[in-house]
């Protein structure tokens, strides 16, 4: 299967970093061909909400000129993409939310509900320094809700509660990020 892993946290050995390692190792190991991006590398701009994308359902249309379409271009030929990020403000790390922004183009609500991505599995992989209760459930709905927009399948959602530093984290978090890996390609 080929996946695209979104690192949408800046820190690249931080603890979405070290989690994201393990699903990717896993995921290899079963076969699979992954392409991880660090997001915080790339241009990004955020969406101008103009609305040209929406002129042309059949391409990503975007009239900005930025490393953006070519990362919707390989989610677009990916069966399966993993959206990473740290939980900022109860939401979506400033790189992750860029993308999922400009992936506003890759639907249409009329005159009928198309996607370039329908039928294709997305995973969210999260890390928090609080628990997951009054804290993470609000990116985890709006995770679910672009879900319904891209006509996608939910593939699951990993939460990683109670973070410090990376080191901290230990074999419990890594079988989780393990099972989670072999949950995620279906
Ligand atoms: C700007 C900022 C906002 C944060 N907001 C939250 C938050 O709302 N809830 C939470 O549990 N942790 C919050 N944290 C902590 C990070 O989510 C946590 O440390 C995470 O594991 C960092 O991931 P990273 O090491 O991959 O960067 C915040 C950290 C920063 C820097």
């Amino acid at each position: 299967m080929k996946i695209t892993v979104l690192q949408g946290s800046a820190r690249k050995k931080g603890n979405t970093a070290r989690v994201l390692t393990w699903v990717e190792e896993e995921l290899v190991d079963l076969g699979h061909d992954v392409d991880s991006i660090y997001l915080h590398s790339k241009n990004l701009k955020g969406c101008l909400g103009c609305g040209k994308c929406k002129e042309k359902p059949d391409t990503i249309g975007c009239v900005q000129k930025d490393d953006v379409p070519e990362i919707l271009e390989k989610m677009i030929n990916s069966q399966l993409v993993i959206f990473s990020s740290p939980l900022y403000f109860w939401g979506f790390s400033a790189q992750i939310k860029a993308i999922i922004d400009r992936t506003y183009g890759l639907y249409t609500n009329q005159p009928e509900h198309t996607s370039l991505v329908d039928g294709q599995r997305q995973a969210l992989i999260a890390t928090g320094a609080g628990a997951y209760e009054d804290n993470a459930e609000g990116m985890i709905a709006a995770f679910g809700r672009m879900q319904k927009y891209h006509k996608a399948i939910n593939a699951g959602e990993l939460f990683i509660g109670s973070c410090t530093t990376p080191d901290a984290l230990d074999g419990s978090v890594q079988q989780k990020a393990i099972e989670f890996a072999r949950k995620i390609v279906g």
